[in-house]
């Protein structure tokens, strides 16, 4: 564990179309800690990832990620994002390896001209290894050339998993990696993630599963549109936190949204 700051915010609002859905977030999520991010359905635990990942623009504040600007960082690749299941779409004519193999586009940015000309299948082999390995990490390599489309809920869920690993990225923005899995992949998963930890890797989980928060989180963030608390798991899911969170922050609370 170092004292390096994987993610700085401070002060951050966000609003879609003008309607509010973060006010004033301030937080510090330490490099190489396990962070679980918990609040109700709609309290904009995605947005927050969303501003993370630069898709949702901040409305005010700051965002720096490991002390620098978070565009440079993004740029740099320092950020691999799992998307919520619902926010996906399912329908493209891809593999599972092909899919995993899009987590890699940003690092084939450095190879030769030459060789981001050619087919996938003749890609520089550090990428296919990095596919391979991170289709491993979650038990789908078998599955490797399945159209996407036609695995379940769970195995959708892996292969998306596989796609952040691949990208071999310092932070894991994992928004409900849980959701929708049977209790042997939620086991593997859990374990996977313990791994990424223990080399390093800065992990952050939108969850439900107060349960695995628990047992595995460095720090719990609760958050309803503001932020309820920030602590290790133990303060933050007592009873009593847990019922200030269902009481919730108001998302415009104090916030001006310019017309
Ligand atoms: N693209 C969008 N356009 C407009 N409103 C949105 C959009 N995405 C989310 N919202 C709204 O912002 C609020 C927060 O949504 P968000 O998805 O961040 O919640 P969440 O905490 O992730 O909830 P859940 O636990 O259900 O995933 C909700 O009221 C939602 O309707
Ligand atoms: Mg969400």
């Amino acid at each position: 564990m170092t004292d390096t700051l994987a993610i700085e915010a401070q002060q951050l609002s966000a609003a879609y179309h003008r309607k509010p859905v973060l006010n004033n977030i301030s937080l510090t999520l330490p490099a190489g800690q396990w962070t679980a991010i918990v609040g109700p359905n709609g309290a904009g635990k995605s947005s927050l990832l969303k501003v993370v990942t630069g898709t949702l623009r901040p409305l005010h504040g700051e965002l720096r990620i490991f002390g620098a600007s978070a565009g440079q960082q993004r740029r740099a690749g320092k950020i691999a994002y799992m998307p919520q299941h619902e926010q996906m779409e399912w329908d493209f004519p891809v593999s599972v390896q092909e899919t995993v193999m899009t987590g890699r586009y940003g690092l084939m940015r450095h190879d030769a001209w030459w060789q981001r000309l050619l087919p996938q299948r003749w890609a520089n082999p550090m990428h296919r290894h990095a596919v391979e390995e991170a289709l491993d990490a979650v038990d789908m390599r078998e599955h490797a050339t399945r159209p996407i489309g036609e695995l379940s809920g769970g195995q959708k869920k892996r292969v998306m998993l596989a796609r952040a690993l691949a990208q071999q990225a310092e932070i894991l923005l994992l928004d409900e990696p849980l959701a929708g899995v049977d209790p042997p992949s939620e086991r593997l998963i859990l374990a996977m993630l313990e791994r990424e930890r223990r080399a390093g890797r800065s992990i952050v989980m939108v969850t439900h599963d107060l349960p695995s928060a628990r047992c595995h989180a460095d720090q719990v963030v609760l958050i309803n549109h503001t932020l309820v608390g920030i602590g290790p798991p133990g303060e933050m899911l007592s009873d009593a936190m847990l019922a200030q969170l269902a009481v919730g922050g108001s998302p415009s609370g104090g916030l001006h949204v310019a017309a």
